[in-house]
């Protein structure tokens, strides 16, 4: 049983900012709409969309664009991320992979368009034994 330190409201309203995000989604290619909403620990809250490419790697995906959004402005520890697609999906591996830089224990909530929600887990769970800094040390 994952802790309630959010509340349900907080986990619907970024839930919202999610949604709302995907607004703004550039999806040319997929058309698979993509938003994300990463809550620092300050309460601050960056969204992001998937941001696509004519060459196809190149594209964004909506978490890495909320969270180099958030690094890009002095944040570094974040608490709650919110990820919304049509089924809920969960985010990729290059997304778990540049979270867990700054965040392995980041709660993860992923709702569908109309907010049901489809997983809520944490970031180690999510990528199992995952690299990071202080493999480096
Ligand atoms: N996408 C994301 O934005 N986040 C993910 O975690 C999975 C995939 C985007 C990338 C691309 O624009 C579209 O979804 C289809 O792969």
């Amino acid at each position: 049983m994952l802790s309630t330190a959010h509340t349900d409201t907080t986990i619907q309203a970024l839930a919202r900012q999610a949604i709302d995000a995907t607004r703004h989604a550039y999806i040319p290619y997929s058309h698979y709409p993509v938003g994300a909403a990463l809550r620092a620990v300050d309460g601050t809250v960056y969204t992001g969309c998937n941001v696509e490419n004519a060459s196809y790697p190149v594209t964004i995906c909506a978490e890495r664009t909320a969270l180099v959004k958030a690094v890009s402005e002095g944040q570094r520890q974040f608490d709650l991320l919110a990820v919304a697609t049509r089924n809920g999906g969960t985010p990729c591996g290059m997304c778990r992979q540049m979270l867990f830089e700054f965040a392995p224990d980041l709660r993860v909530v992923t709702v569908d368009l109309d907010g049901h929600v489809f997983a809520d887990c944490r970031l180690s769970e999510l990528l199992l034994d995952g690299f990071g800094p202080s493999n480096l040390e």
